[in-house]
């Protein structure tokens, strides 16, 4: 291809896309509205796209600027002497690194085992997964939908090596009581992580400005990790997450070094050997470049926003906030007559982007809507967009999941469904095409209610076997597109 065919074609594939900048995504990605920090974010990129912190000796560079982040972070999570971090891909890599350094500095224990709340982000059951830790999963307050301190230090036992909170969840956007669930860790002299990485670069700065969050930084005793993402609130191009230890001892489990083979002496600090030093340049340009004060008023924005956004939902029929938020992101609850799946459709039909959750134990489905800085100014518009579904969706009706759908979903086996099985599926959905081909509909209603009945193992086993089907070379054609 031409150099001209590769940029045209680039842009005609990345047209299908969720828009990452104008504020109308409201989940995925985080838009400062500051082009300037975009494009310095950008330049930077370009400038250590092909650096590799594989060996901090070779590209000193990034090993500053590694440096540099953590001590940003350190100082806006009150870290105290003596703490220490790392850099990492992303929230799920911080995440990831907690658990398997909790795990690894606790070899006198046999099954370990870490308590979270059922709010815990999903990256805790990946990291479960992956080091064959096992979860004890323990039930929030179902009104407030924050971890119950009394309960989790009731499941904490000899086999435990970590209890994780959020500050604050993904799910809902409260922040967890991190001092007493800290406290009841330490009692027991467990670690305790706080999953910060939405919030650990926004709630400070609207601590600052006045908002009464419980304490959650190291300023409580007994934290002893905390995760913050770059590429969320600090508003970094993605690939980007900071993993905060309260000692450097807490951290050397994390580490991992390889020298009894022929080649170089593998020494790495996270996850990736080879690492690309572009989105750390990028975060360290856009961090510097907005600065302190920047990330206040920005802060500042997204705050007003949100307070404007809530009171304009509760002034609306038919939906609600599941829970006043303690950060920049909420959960919309809606009552029978409107299907949040329904809704979630209307709104993308008016440019909008909110993210079905399914239905939770005893708790609805709901949409989730993370505000970004951007999207601030666009609040008005975003609650005449709501009216306006809100309204269409109650004339739709619900949407009602075919019996003999229900029914054929009821009989799969998790622990079996294969292609045969999932096309079967298919086909009574109405989702196979012509050739057999996934034929996603362009409302996703009726997909979203038929997951939401699925119980949790068998909405996993259909994405799996979903994601399969959509990730096969073969679908996406020969290089060139077509
Ligand atoms: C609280 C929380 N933890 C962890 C993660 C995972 O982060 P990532 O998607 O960067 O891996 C997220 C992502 O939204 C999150 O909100």
């Amino acid at each position: 291809m031409t150099p001209d065919e590769v940029l045209d074609r680039l842009h005609e594939l990345q047209s299908a896309d969720l828009p990452t900048h104008g504020g109308r995504t409201l989940a995925y990605v985080y838009d400062s509205g500051l082009a300037e920090a975009d494009e310095l974010g950008r330049r930077a990129l370009e400038m250590f796209a092909s650096s590799n912190a594989l060996d901090p000796t070779a590209f000193p560079s990034l090993l500053r600027m590694e440096n540099d982040l953590v001590a940003a972070a350190g100082r806006l999570l009150d870290a105290p002497d003596g703490f220490t971090g790392s850099v990492t891909s992303g929230g799920t890599e911080s995440i990831l690194l907690a658990v398997q350094a909790a795990r690894d500095s606790r070899g006198d224990v046999e099954r370990p085992r870490m308590v979270l709340p059922s709010t815990a982000h999903a990256a805790f059951q990946k990291a479960a997964h992956y080091f064959r830790v096992e979860p004890v999963v323990v039930d929030v307050d179902p009104h407030t939908f924050r971890a119950d301190p009394a309960a989790m230090a009731a499941a904490i036992d000899a086999h435990t090596v970590l209890v994780a909170v959020s500050a604050p969840s993904y799910a809902h956007g409260v922040v967890d009581p991190v001092a007493e669930v800290a406290a009841a860790a330490a009692a027991a002299g467990v670690r305790c992580h706080v999953d910060a990485c939405i919030g650990g670069w926004v709630l400070p700065y609207l601590q600052r400005l006045g908002a009464q969050v419980p304490a959650w930084t190291f300023a409580v005793d007994g934290v002893t990790s905390i995760s913050v993402d770059l590429h969320k609130y600090a508003y970094t191009p993605k690939g980007v997450s900071v993993l905060l230890h309260r000692t450097a001892d807490l951290r050397r489990p994390q580490f991992f070094a390889w020298a009894d083979w022929p080649g170089y002496t593998m020494l790495n600090s996270t996850t990736q050997s080879t690492k690309s030093g572009a989105p750390l340049a990028a975060a360290w340009a856009v961090v510097n470049a907005i600065g302190d004060d920047g990330y206040e008023r920005l802060a500042s924005q997204v705050a007003d926003g949100l307070r404007e956004l809530v009171e304009g939902v509760e002034a609306q029929p038919h939906v609600r906030v599941a829970a006043a938020p303690d950060s920049t992101l909420l959960a919309l609850v809606s009552d029978e007559t409107c299907d949040v799946f329904t809704l979630s459709d209307e709104m993308l039909a008016r440019g909008w982007f909110v993210q079905p959750q399914m239905a939770f134990r005893d708790m609805p489905p709901t949409l989730h809507l993370t505000l970004s800085a951007a999207t601030a100014p666009l609040v008005p518009e975003f609650l005449v967009a709501l009216e306006e579904s809100v309204a269409a969706a109650v004339a739709a009706g619900p949407v009602q999941v075919a019996p003999e759908l229900a029914q054929a979903a009821a009989m799969l086996d998790p622990a079996t469904l294969d292609d045969a099985a999932f096309d079967g599926l298919l086909q009574v959905a109405g989702l196979a095409g012509d050739d057999g081909s996934l034929a996603l509909p362009q409302r996703m209603a009726s997909v979203n209610a038929l997951l939401n009945i699925a119980p949790p193992p068998l909405r996993e086993a259909l994405l799996l076997a979903f994601l399969d089907r959509l990730s096969r070379p073969t679908a996406a054609g020969s290089p060139a597109g077509g």
